[in-house]
């Protein structure tokens, strides 16, 4: 018989840690909130760039392709200045029906001012939510700053009630050679630059920095989709559109 105690699965971390930008695991997520801190009042314009002015009208179709109608209640995690948010207001969610949810007070500080929906200051391994209140879960670009994605799955599932969906959306490393180093070029030299020349914001260009780093160091989507499903999440699926924006969908 084995009277060993169960012990919790080790941490699934989305990407090594990285050194360059802080000095140890355990200083990451205050670098991050810091990163976003300074960079919110620009961060809408960098999603814009870097989607060549079309990221509203993806995240308003992605979140209608994976099943979001009116009448749901609605937990955006990581709510960052409210993107995914205003896209589900568009698509008539109610704002009543709405909670979001980010680490970043400047971020939030952001989303506040566009968005009339509950707004709550948290992380998404530890959820500041009740079990079984939400019907759709979505999370926007931000997979790749979380300490560890059983965690994050693990409290999505918690929150959802049964027959619930989750959406995830992320940006790939693209595995094609000619894209990869057009598109480091575009993230780490091109829009920092016009950032800096736009506002002499020093912040955006770090952000950006630190976005194409785990964007090339993030693990592959197949070590995702077998976490959504090792948390017990039911037809996992991931589409593409070019190869490089994915979109996790999977059900509780
Ligand atoms: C690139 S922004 C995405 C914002 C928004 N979802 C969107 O679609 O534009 C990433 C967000 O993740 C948040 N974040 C960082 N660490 C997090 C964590 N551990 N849990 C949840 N959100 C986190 C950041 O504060 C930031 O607002």
């Amino acid at each position: 018989m084995n009277d060993q105690p169960d012990l919790p699965p080790p941490p699934l971390s989305p990407h090594r840690p990285l050194s360059e930008f802080y000095a140890a695991p355990a200083a990451r997520q205050d670098f991050v909130n810091e990163l976003f801190d300074e960079a919110a009042p620009d961060y809408d314009w960098v999603s814009g760039m870097m989607s060549f002015g079309r990221d509203q009208i993806y995240r308003r179709e992605a979140l209608k392709r994976a099943g979001l109608t009116s009448g749901m209640w609605l937990l955006d995690v990581a709510s960052g200045t409210g993107l995914m948010i205003k896209a589900a207001l568009e698509l008539g969610v109610d704002p009543a029906n709405v909670i979001g949810v980010d680490p970043s007070q400047g971020m939030l500080a952001e989303n506040r001012k566009r968005n009339p929906v509950t707004l709550l200051e948290g992380k998404g391994e530890a959820l500041p939510c009740a079990d079984s209140s939400f019907d759709f879960v979505c999370m926007g670009y931000a997979l790749r700053h979380v300490e560890d994605l059983g965690r994050l799955f693990g409290e999505f599932k918690r929150v959802l009630r049964p027959g619930g969906k989750v959406l995830i959306l992320e940006i790939t490393r693209p595995t094609n050679p000619v894209v990869l180093p057009l598109m480091r070029f575009y993230m780490q030299q091109l829009v920092p630059r016009i950032g800096w020349l736009r506002r002499r914001n020093k912040s955006t260009a770090k952000l950006m920095q630190y976005y194409w780093a785990t964007i090339e160091e993030c693990v592959p989507p197949s070590v995702i989709i077998a976490a959504l499903a090792a948390s017990g999440f039911k037809n996992v699926k991931r589409t593409t559109s070019n190869g490089v924006l994915s979109e996790y969908v999977a059900g509780r």
